[in-house]
């Protein structure tokens, strides 16, 4: 039994322990509570009186040295691997945070102008993307054969060339008039087509917002009004706005706005192409062939429209130059826009 104890002993200090999978071959074989060790206590009973009290310390001391050397094998271990995670959580240490996606620059501009109007009474409407020429064209005052209906470069479904990819969200604006009583007061943002070549300037998709106010003794005050507090809350206080005559067959009269270019101020840059304005959107009264296709009585309700196309304002604000960009999803492009809707 003496020999035993000394010949574990001995095995305790020659041994070396490498891996996880030895360390726990070492624990189980000298420290568990099935271990030799322990099978050893087991045989103390049966060691003769004489004998006890030497053999008792022997196997205390054996006991020690395993757990010893049990120690010495983990911190080595530890170190060896750089895993010294039992050992040394910091628990206060701050998490690595996930990578989070960031919002897409059309959504952010979108939301930009939604907030803008709710917060003076507009509400949100939207619409069918695929629409029956009606909707589109003949209820926004687009005569039959009109050339502006090639003008919008429309994508006909071959089987049925009563239906359109909508060209624009003034779709909306027939859906809403005919649906509802007025007054109106919202606006229409919405993914619209056009059969066009995709160049860094021109897509066959693109996004806009559409307004549509409708009341008695509605105005172009409140058409300018309106716009004026949109273009100094979306591009700053600064801002200069100017009208230009312009023509659409479902607004009369019609005009489009410049803002002062946002990013010189208006002294002339690349942005602006030196001309120190910048063309933000389409507007007009409506007309009353339009009110009077929806079943309301011009003579008793008047209103204003306008339309602006969400990547354009995007590409003015983040100087981006190529439109093509918008719908490639690359993250690296996207990746830039991280925290910009905050
Ligand atoms: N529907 C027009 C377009 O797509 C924009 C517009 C809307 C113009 C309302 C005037 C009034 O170009």
């Amino acid at each position: 039994m003496f020999e035993k104890v000394e010949a574990y002993k001995q095995e305790l200090k020659d041994i070396a322990v490498k891996s996880a999978e030895e360390l726990e071959q070492f624990r189980m074989k000298f420290i568990s509570r099935k271990s030799v060790i322990g099978d050893l206590f087991n045989d103390f009973k049966r060691v003769p009186n004489e004998h006890k009290k030497r053999f008792g310390q022997e196997l205390n001391h054996l006991k020690s040295l395993a757990q010893e050397r049990f120690q010495h094998f983990v911190v080595e271990l530890e170190q060896n691997t750089g895993n010294q995670a039992s050992q040394s959580i910091d628990l206060t240490l701050p998490v690595q945070p996930d990578q989070l996606g960031s919002r897409h620059p059309i959504s952010i501009v979108a939301n930009k102008i939604i907030s803008i109007f709710e917060r003076i009474g507009f509400s949100v409407a939207e619409g069918p993307e695929v629409e029956d020429d009606w909707h589109n064209f003949s209820a926004l005052n687009f005569p039959e054969n009109h050339p502006a209906r090639e003008m919008q470069d429309t994508f006909f479904i071959t089987k049925n060339p009563d239906t359109v990819l909508r060209t624009h969200t003034s779709n909306v604006q027939i859906r809403l008039m005919e649906n509802q009583k007025p007054p109106f007061r919202s606006i229409m943002p919405g993914r619209v087509y056009r059969n066009e070549a995709i160049s860094a300037r021109a897509h066959c998709f693109f996004h806009q917002v559409e307004g549509l106010y409708v009341d008695k003794n509605v105005g172009f005050k409140n058409l300018k009004d309106t716009l004026y507090h949109f273009a100094k809350e979306m591009f700053g206080k600064e801002t200069k706005v100017r009208f230009r005559p312009s023509f659409f067959p479902f607004t009369e009269p019609s005009a489009e706005m410049d803002i002062s270019c946002f990013i010189c101020g208006g002294s002339g840059c690349k942005v602006c192409k030196q001309t120190g304005w910048v063309e933000i959107l389409g507007s007009g009264m409506v007309d009353p062939n339009v009110l009077k296709n929806c079943d309301i009585d011009p003579e008793e309700y008047t209103g204003f429209a306008f339309g602006m196309g969400i990547e354009r304002i995007a590409m003015l604000k983040y100087q981006i130059d190529d439109l093509r960009l918008f719908s490639e999803n690359d993250v690296r492009f996207l990746s830039q826009f991280t925290g910009a809707d905050t």
